[in-house]
């Protein structure tokens, strides 16, 4: 096994090596101006991790990471279009440099591109991961699809908002696992195992990224500050404050919710303090205990030596401190 800063690196260098700048430079130029921005690398660290603990080099499963890691920056071009979004990791999100139909069409380039990166495979390994990659990538579509929805919805339940966010998030974190599981040609019940594990561990993570949304610090974070709520998303946060405050309150979340402020007019500040004072803001970091710990006890049952599951773990316990 190597350490995840290692498994980073081989994936950066994997990337220089297959995603250049060619002409026609204004489709490749925004690609490459997203994937060489970095991001935390987490789904394709994830996909050959798994590789190595079902005991297969990780070098054989690049090409899978490397597709995961090209499809989840796809999405993130054209989330940002749609959440318009002006910030991403610090930098101005494509579409802001470019346009938007920059960002349509390299992102579509980019959803390609993962495909073709299967084409490195053969024979049954091929086939499952195209199989699994289609399936993931269509729930995504579906899960961003409820995403939007929500924004105008207002009878929106947390068990929806749960189901919306294992679709547009966790079910791509699980199968980066079960990638690595079925590169390195492991059984069944291995594979679907690794990709509970990393679907439980995917709904914490979103859930903790709705949470840095307003209460990360936004130098570290690198997305303009309370973004979900300029937006008017149905966060855990949103969801739980109307659950919890009082009549009177829950009416004022509403209103801040129904207007969307050209200029800065409080409303960040005053959602945010609702956040907090309904409790819905402790309850959330709860949450996303509850979602590690139901992955630790998946993790737990799965039939591999402690020694292996130790990586999985502490990647685990790092997702759920991080303030990135
Ligand atoms: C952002 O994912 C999109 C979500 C699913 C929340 P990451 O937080 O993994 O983004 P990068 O790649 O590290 O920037
Ligand atoms: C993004 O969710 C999920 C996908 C891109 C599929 P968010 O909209 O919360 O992600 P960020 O916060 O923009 O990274
Ligand atoms: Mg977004
Ligand atoms: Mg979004
Ligand atoms: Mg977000």
């Amino acid at each position: 096994m190597l350490t995840i800063a290692e498994y980073r690196e081989a994936i950066v260098d994997y990337l220089h090596q297959k995603i250049q700048v060619k002409e026609p430079v204004n489709l490749y130029e925004p690609m490459v101006y997203i994937l060489e921005q970095g991001g935390k690398r987490l789904r394709p660290v994830l996909v050959l991790m798994a590789a190595e603990i079902f005991d297969c080099n990780h070098k054989k499963a690049l090409d899978a990471a490397l597709a995961i890691e090209v499809f989840h920056n796809f999405s993130l071009v054209h989330d940002d279009i749609m959440d318009d979004a002006p910030i991403r990791r610090g930098k101005k999100t494509v579409h802001e440099k470019w346009d938007i139909n920059t960002g349509i069409l390299s992102g579509d380039a980019m959803l390609i591109n993962a495909y073709q990166l299967f084409e490195n495979y053969e024979g049954d390994v091929f086939k499952e991961l195209s199989k699994l990659f289609t399936k993931t990538a269509i729930e995504v579509c579906e899960g961003q699809q409820y995403d939007i929805d929500f924004e105008t919805r207002d009878n929106v339940s947390i068990e929806d908002y749960l189901l919306m966010i294992e679709y547009k998030t966790a079910v791509l974190v699980g199968a980066s696992l079960q990638m690595g599981a079925i590169v390195a040609e492991t059984s069944a019940a291995c594979k679907s195992a690794i990709y509970q594990y990393g679907r439980l561990l995917g709904i914490a993570f979103q859930l903790q990224d709705d949470y840095l949304d307003a209460f990360g610090d936004p130098a570290t974070f690198g997305k303009q500050p309370g973004g979900d709520i300029i937006e008017n998303k149905k966060t855990f946060l949103y969801l739980k404050s109307l659950e919890l405050a009082s009549p009177g309150e829950a009416r004022q979340l509403e209103h801040l919710y129904s207007i969307s402020p050209m200029e800065n007019t409080g409303k960040i500040e005053a959602v945010k303090n609702l956040f907090e004072s309904s409790g819905a803001a402790e309850l959330t970091r709860k949450e996303i205990e509850k979602y590690t710990d139901m992955a630790f006890e998946v993790l737990d049952r799965i039939d591999l030596p402690e020694e292996k599951k130790k990586p999985l773990k502490s990647f685990g316990k790092m997702l759920m401190e991080r303030q990135v």
